[in-house]
């Protein structure tokens, strides 16, 4: 007897489709699983003796042989058990009424038979829908996973035996609402209001916002620069449902998707420990997860102490600092995972973090200063966009009761403006002023003579690179879309400056 049986594996980001074949003949009975498995899906074996033997249900007595098509590819971990399991109840003619050909399985089964949560559910069920599946079978926690994906009924089992009786009694199974985010209120714990004082730094994270830039917050210890950051989530724009769709695939693959909220609605904010591995920070293990700096897709990566953080964890940020994707090479092959994010950076000047303060008196010597800030390279500073100094809050600002424009404000100008870029970059790869391609430039930020005659000047008097040129126009278009402006004028350019020339004061001397 032959039957085939459909399911999907996992490379990166990318679900590809698997078919589970299997054959029976009347001879010595036997089990063995083909087609470039790993020791994961070998185990299956015992795992699915096991299991029918637990859920009461009768193994066959025969030769068993599974192939897991196409066999040029690799299959990993324990995905397919599900998928093997329909195969082997086909064989024993308990399955009825299951249209194999638009029906796919996913999912782990335990010596037990329960059936387990697995990782990449939704990029499977993705895939499954443009395949033409129109029932999919999936572990019960990752069924509100796979329900927000249109088109497709899903099914959530919680046990082998309860699958198998849904066919052969029926049903044992519904198909799992819909999943449509609610409109919640969204709660943040910290909020501007809050912010005593800070008015630039608080104005440089509302241009961040808006545009999607990179920004480093630098000043003394307690001016409130954690503060800031940690308020930012809550002055971020709408992530549109595409970007949504593109931040939950990223928790599917990583195995981080909250069953109650199954759909990365809010913009990610990812603020790992500076004592963060490598591989915690870009993705790691033998099949590689994605990392902090995935996670951080679409959202914010926040680096608290940033020269605290190690070179190479640093270093590593470079390349999806400008491609928005990570490459992990593992010797089995590599995987690239995106990793579009916002950085936002804070630290102290130097060790003791007075350093260029007002009043107070830096205890560090030049030598000290000098081996602090150049922790931070050249080509990192030259990848960020605004950076801001917090200086110290005065007495007045703190001691007065008036509390400051609530987040809710801020967001509101921080969605205008990008509800501007969103009409401006509809139908193109960009999605924000930050991640404007060269070629769009010239026809996107138009400035007035006035604007371009100011931008010459600081170019000139700044020796600035050709990145950081490109860097300022983008900037200064977000300021201008704050301000409904179509073209970028003198007071754009003066704002995105300002924004640029702060690293002078510390770094080049
Ligand atoms: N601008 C501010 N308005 C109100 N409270 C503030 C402000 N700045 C600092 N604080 C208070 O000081 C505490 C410490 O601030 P925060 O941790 O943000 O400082 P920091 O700049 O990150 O310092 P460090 O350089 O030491 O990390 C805050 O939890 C808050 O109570
Ligand atoms: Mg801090």
């Amino acid at each position: 007897m032959f039957f085939k049986i459909k399911s999907f594996g996992l490379t990166g980001l990318n679900a590809f489709p698997v078919t589970a074949e299997i054959e029976t003949s009347k001879d010595l009975p036997d089990f063995q699983i083909i087609g470039l498995a790993d020791a994961a899906v070998r185990e299956c074996r015992e795992r699915m003796k096991s299991a029918f033997r637990s859920s009461k249900l009768s193994f066959p007595e025969e030769r068993v042989i599974v192939n897991l098509a196409p066999a040029d590819v690799k299959k990993t971990g324990t995905v397919h058990d599900l998928s093997i399991a329909m195969a082997i109840a086909m064989t024993q003619g308990w399955i009825r009424g299951c249209d194999t050909e638009r029906s796919a399985f996913i999912g782990e089964v335990s010596l037990g038979g329960e059936v387990r949560g697995v990782r990449g559910v939704l990029p499977m069920t993705i895939l499954a829908r443009e395949q033409g599946i129109t029932d999919i079978y999936v572990p019960e926690e990752n069924a509100a996973e796979a329900s927000v994906v249109d088109g497709v009924n899903v099914y959530g089992v919680n046990c082998l035996r309860q699958m198998i009786e849904h066919f052969s009694i029926g049903g044992r199974l519904t198909v799992q609402p819909k999943y449509t985010p609610a409109d919640e209120e969204l709660k943040h714990t910290a909020d501007f209001c809050d912010i005593k004082g800070q008015e630039l730094a608080k104005r440089a994270l509302e241009v961040a916002a808006s545009g999607g830039h990179n920004a480093l917050l630098i000043g003394p210890p307690g001016s409130g620069k954690s503060m800031l950051a940690k308020a930012l989530p809550s002055i971020l724009p709408r992530m549109t449902f595409e970007e949504a769709i593109a931040a939950t695939n990223v928790y599917s693959v990583a195995g981080e998707i909250d069953p109650k909220h199954p759909l990365v609605s809010e913009r990610p904010f990812r603020s790992p420990h500076h004592t963060v591995s490598t591989a915690g920070l870009s993705g790691g293990g033998s099949v590689p997860r994605p990392g902090e700096i995935s996670l951080a897709h679409n959202g914010v990566l926040f680096l608290d102490e940033l020269p605290e953080f190690s070179r190479n964890a640093l270093e590593i940020l470079r390349q999806p600092l400008e491609d928005g994707k990570v490459t992990i090479s593992r010797a089995a092959g590599s995987v690239t995972y995106p990793s579009s994010f916002m950085l936002v950076a804070a630290m102290n000047p130097c060790p003791c973090g007075y350093y260029g303060h007002p009043t107070r008196k830096c205890t560090c010597n030049r030598k000290k200063v000098e081996t602090y800030l150049s922790k931070i390279s050249g080509p990192m500073l030259d990848r960020i966009d605004i950076n801001v100094e917090a200086a110290s809050v005065e007495f007045e600002d703190l001691s007065s009761g008036r509390k400051a424009e609530p987040s809710e404000a801020i967001r509101e100008r921080v969605q205008a403006a990008r509800d501007i870029q969103n009409r401006r970059y509809e139908g193109t790869p960009v999605t924000c002023n930050a991640k404007l391609t060269p070629d769009m430039m010239s026809e996107v930020c138009v400035m007035t003579d006035s604007a371009k005659t100011a931008l010459r000047r600081v170019f000139e008097a700044y020796g600035m690179s050709a990145r950081a040129y490109d860097k300022v126009l983008k900037v200064a278009r977000t300021i201008a879309d704050l301000d409904r402006s179509d073209v970028i004028d003198t007071k754009h350019i003066i704002e995105a400056t300002g924004y640029r020339t702060l690293d002078k004061k510390y770094w080049s001397q």
